[in-house]
């Protein structure tokens, strides 16, 4: 059994990438029982009750493993999040969008697993040797939080990582189905992430606007917005497209704060829908437990 298998501890080297936006235990369960690592996105949760809860209700719909994201820059709660989380049975969090140094004592401290994301080599090398059990190492084909600067693709990415660390890794960022599975494989990873597929896919409560967004993108037809000192890859829509026509300063014309709102009522002019470069290959909704199978076959 490979390394992460044991850390996730389920039949397929999948986990599912954490969508802060979108926190739902139906769809957490349902990617468990396909057989992969259901993740609760909890990088903003601030009410404890409501994790318990949601937690409770993944528990009451499968009692196949599944895991929880962690953003340590952006929640002060997370410590007693891992205390829920460890006394709920869960083995394994992924934690990102910060350095890894404090939090992993604790997790250590619970008995539990840590994989830490990472956007680029250098961060990969630092959190190994910080003691993360592995790494989840995202190239800037991946949608979700990004960096303004320079950065790299899976391709040379997920190579470069695994001639670096000796933990684990999983690839997240461009994965939608088989031929992008078997070639993270083939680059090194031991496993993968899988964000906008999951995002895009049946049991998703992702509004009905976000996902016809992610069907109608074409191969050009994402950017890393510059949002506040970050960027996030969304979708070029009518408007954005004529921003960067214009060549206007996209930090001043949009704010991160409101892109959950944006998403759920499909209003893309408030905030362009966040997705991956992977849309592309994304041609219809379907249901998770026949994107996993397509992928595993
Ligand atoms: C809209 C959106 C929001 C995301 N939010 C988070 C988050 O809260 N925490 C996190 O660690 N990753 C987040 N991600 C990254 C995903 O978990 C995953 O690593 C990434 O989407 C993989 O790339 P893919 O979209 O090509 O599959 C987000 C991704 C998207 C598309």
């Amino acid at each position: 059994m490979s390394q992460i298998l044991e850390i996730i501890g389920c039949k397929y080297p999948i986990i599912q990438g954490p969508i802060g936006a979108l926190n739902n235990p139906k769809m957490v369960a349902a990617v468990s029982e396909a057989g992969a690592f259901g993740m609760l996105a909890l990088g903003y949760a601030t009410d404890l009750e409501a994790v318990k809860t949601s937690v409770a209700q993944i528990k009451d719909l499968t009692d196949k493993p599944f895991g929880a994201n962690l953003m340590i820059a952006m929640n002060p709660n997370n410590e007693a999040l891992l205390e829920i989380l460890a006394e709920a049975g869960v083995k394994a969090v992924t934690t990102s969008a910060g350095s890894p140094k404090r939090i992993y004592p604790k997790i250590k401290e619970l008995g539990m697993k840590g994989l830490q994301v990472a956007l680029a080599a250098a961060h990969a090398v630092k959190a190994a040797d910080v003691g993360v059990d592995a790494v989840v190492v995202s190239g800037t084909e991946s949608g979700g939080l990004r960096t303004n600067g320079p950065e790299c693709t899976n391709m040379i990415l997920i190579p470069t990582v695994c001639d670096m660390v000796d933990v684990p890794v999983v690839a997240a960022g461009g994965i939608s189905e088989r031929r992008g599975y078997r070639a993270a494989l083939a680059l090194g990873a031991q496993g993968v992430q899988i964000g906008t597929a999951f995002l895009a896919s049946e049991e998703s409560p992702a509004s009905q606007a976000w996902k016809e967004a992610i069907l109608g993108c074409g191969d050009a037809g994402t950017i890393r917005l510059p949002v506040g000192g970050m960027g996030m890859r969304t979708i070029i829509n009518p408007k954005l497209s004529e921003l960067l026509a214009a060549g206007a300063d996209l930090n001043q014309e949009y704010n991160l704060m409101y892109a959950p709102q944006a998403w759920t009522d499909g209003d893309f002019d408030l905030f362009p829908a966040g997705a991956g470069q992977v849309s592309a290959l994304i041609k219809e909704i379907k249901p998770i437990k026949d994107i996993i199978a397509e992928m595993v076959a």
